[in-house]
């Protein structure tokens, strides 16, 4: 029996909303990506300082919420595979691979999440000369949160579907999900409906985590929530809110996990400083809850994935 595709990395993520675009001055003077030049009225595509070719786009669109999340697999040929591979698993995909017209290009496909969100897995997107590391710039995405009515079905899927591994729960509230060596690159927080809870962006140190705060600060951004460093996952964190209503996250110091050794384990939820270990960020803030909970976001269909569009 040949050995399944599995997900290699989280490459990134693209979000819609009315407007997003003119959110580009946040992200890059104040977050601190870099704008990656494209030819795509309505879509702003950003970069970190690794190599990965854009990690954050934002479209204008009617609706709010995720225009789909970006997987990397290992080569083209684990493309088609993987396309075959999810069509026999009874997932909904999109139409065959194609060469993607976003920047970097590459080879790959849509699929549909049992949630309804939109997927794309993909290889030989063309990568950025490696720079050097600035002081205070995002890396990488680190991880997505995603809201979700149904953690099990969530963790099921992309454990037994997409390669995944569970790292560690919280509670009954959370499961974090790791493709690689980071603790989580994707997790799931049960909500009422499917949405968009955050998305974290690692920076170099710790040291780096907080003069990216302090920019923020001194350009009257207020963290929303932090800093301080979770339990699960044992990162830094520290939450804004951008222009367009999504929530952000600067993060540090990621658990890496062995793959030999790692046990996942179910953290308490109701000690303090489990979840908020040195103590300085207290419980997320109702207003910071409120906008983590996301909007409803309304399900794609295979349609729609085929047109490449749902607006
Ligand atoms: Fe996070």
């Amino acid at each position: 029996m040949t050995e399944r595709v599995v997900v290699q990395s989280l490459r990134g993520i693209a979000v819609c909303a009315p407007g997003a675009t003119a959110g580009t001055a946040f992200f890059r003077d104040q977050w601190g990506l870099d704008v990656v030049p494209a030819a795509q009225p309505g879509t702003v595509y950003f970069r970190g300082t690794l190599g990965e070719q854009w990690i954050y786009a934002l479209r204008d669109a009617a609706y709010h919420g995720i225009d789909y999340l970006h997987f990397a697999l290992v080569d083209e040929v684990a493309v088609d595979r993987f396309h075959r591979q999810l069509q026999a698993d009874g997932v909904v995909v999109g139409a065959a691979p194609v060469r993607l017209a976003t920047p970097g290009g590459g080879y790959g496909f849509d699929a549909i999440d049992p949630d309804g969100r939109r997927l794309r897995f993909s290889s030989g997107v063309a990568c950025h000369p490696e720079t050097a590391d600035r002081a205070s710039r995002p890396r990488k995405i680190s991880h997505v949160v995603l809201n979700s009515p149904d953690l099990t079905r969530m963790e099921r899927f992309y454990c037994d579907v997409l390669g995944f591994r569970t790292s560690d729960y919280s509670g009954e509230m959370m499961v974090f999900l790791r493709c690689m060596s980071d603790h989580h690159s994707i997790a799931f927080n049960k909500g009422p409906y499917p949405s968009l809870n955050h998305v974290a962006f690692v920076m170099p140190s710790l040291d780096s985590f907080m003069r990216g705060i302090g920019r923020m600060k001194t350009q009257g951004q207020a963290p929303a929530w932090g800093p301080g460093r979770h339990g699960p996952g044992d990162n830094t964190f520290a939450y804004f809110v951008s222009p367009s209503g999504f929530v952000v996250e600067y993060t540090s110091e990621v658990q890496q996990i062995d793959e030999v050794t790692h046990v996942p384990k179910i953290w308490p939820r109701d000690q303090p400083d489990a979840m908020d270990q040195w103590m300085t960020a207290g419980p997320p803030p109702t207003a910071v809850r409120a906008v983590m909970q996301g909007r409803a976001e309304a399900a794609w269909t295979q349609q729609q994935l085929v047109q490449g569009e749902r607006d």
